[in-house]
């Protein structure tokens, strides 16, 4: 195994490479895909050094998580870490249908999730949204009881603001947050970003690609399948992903004037934001993963750094990053 740089995840969290994997698009989010490119994607992620593996127990409902089991079966369980999130509620016809976080439904996803995984212990465990009916201090507590168990190493949360970290981190020590957080989507850096750092909660950064609006190979041309989720967010459609290709367009003059991919830019971008921040990166072929970890060699200095923000300064994206109803669940953006 190789070794990649290491960030850590909090003030006590655990070290972790600084791009983690991110897996949910090995489970059909955006579009097909085949299950044993996925395996070998993470076997060579993990060969590369990638510590971090993340995972939500309602992607693909349940096949996400098996899919992670099938590719460690071979594996030493301590190779990587695996972030859950948990909470997500949906329906047979695959739609969404809010959250549950209350104190009695965590040990229930928890367990489910341990036995799709076919481990004893979840190394980080979230839930993936706020739920407005329960309080952030009873789904912390609940999820620290079972890190009093031992079924739970860490306890992190997801698109949460700042009145939720606080009173989250009051409970239990909060590992990290995880955010939408890119060249195209920088919200964070109003109040979220600044706070967690207040508090010595790390982030993990998503959608650094934006979705792979910002990797250099999205043509206007291209149609989305209905089961793609990128189908039905305002960023990928319209006059809006006119504008927003333009901005890649953008990217993609000074990537190649250093010699990298958009998709290396995009992500040495973000890691440039801080050490406490940790890029998880959606890949799931082989080759996209090699392209993305060669962002871990691209260096962007105080010129290219300058001349990024020029092309792409803070809200220049046109439309939001979620639909509207799924906007309206993030405690971030309050
Ligand atoms: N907490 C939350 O609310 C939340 C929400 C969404 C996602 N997440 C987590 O964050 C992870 C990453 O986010 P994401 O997957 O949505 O978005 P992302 O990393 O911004 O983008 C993924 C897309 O970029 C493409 N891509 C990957 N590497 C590339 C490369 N080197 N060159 C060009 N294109 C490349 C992928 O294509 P291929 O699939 O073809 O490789 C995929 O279409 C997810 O897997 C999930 O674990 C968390």
């Amino acid at each position: 195994m190789s070794e990649l740089p290491l960030r850590r995840l909090g003030r006590d969290g655990p070290s972790v490479s600084a791009i983690g994997l991110g897996c949910m698009g090995m489970s059909g989010t955006y579009g097909p895909v085949e299950d044993e490119e996925s395996i070998a994607t993470i076997h060579a992620a993990l060969d590369a050094g990638v510590t971090l593996l993340d995972t939500g127990d309602f992607y693909g409902m349940g096949h996400n998580e098996m899919l992670i089991r099938d590719a460690l079966s071979a594996r030493e369980r301590g190779e990587a870490l695996i972030s859950v999130k948990f909470g997500a509620l949906r329906g047979p016809d695959n739609r969404f249908a809010g959250n549950d976080a209350r104190p009695a439904a965590v040990p229930n996803f928890l367990a489910y999730s341990l036995r799709r995984l076919g481990t004893d212990h979840i190394d980080i465990y979230r839930p993936a949204r706020l739920d407005p009916d329960v309080p952030i201090e009873e789904t912390v507590g609940a999820i620290a009881e079972m890190v009093t168990a031992g079924y739970v190493r860490q306890i992190g949360l997801s698109e949460v603001g700042e009145e939720t970290l606080r009173r989250a981190q009051a409970v239990h020590p909060i590992c990290d947050v995880q955010l939408e957080y890119s060249l195209l989507a920088r919200s964070i850096e109003a109040s979220v970003l600044p706070a967690a750092r207040k508090l010595g909660i790390a982030v993990t950064a998503y959608g650094v690609l934006t979705r792979g609006l910002l990797s250099g190979d999205w043509t206007p041309e291209r149609q989305l399948a209905q089961s793609d989720i990128r189908a039905h967010s305002p960023r990928y459609s319209g006059p809006n992903l006119e504008h927003n290709l333009a901005l890649v367009d953008a990217v993609a003059a000074l990537a190649a004037e250093l010699g990298a991919s958009v998709a290396q830019v995009a992500i040495a971008w973000v890691l440039s934001r801080g050490e406490d921040i940790v890029a998880l990166v959606g890949s799931s072929r082989r080759e996209r993963l090699a392209g993305a970890l060669g962002a871990l060699d691209l260096r962007l200095g105080e010129d290219a750094l300058s001349a990024l923000e020029r092309a792409v300064p803070a809200g220049a994206a046109a439309g939001s990053r979620y639909p509207e109803a799924a906007m309206a669940q993030l405690d971030s953006e309050r």
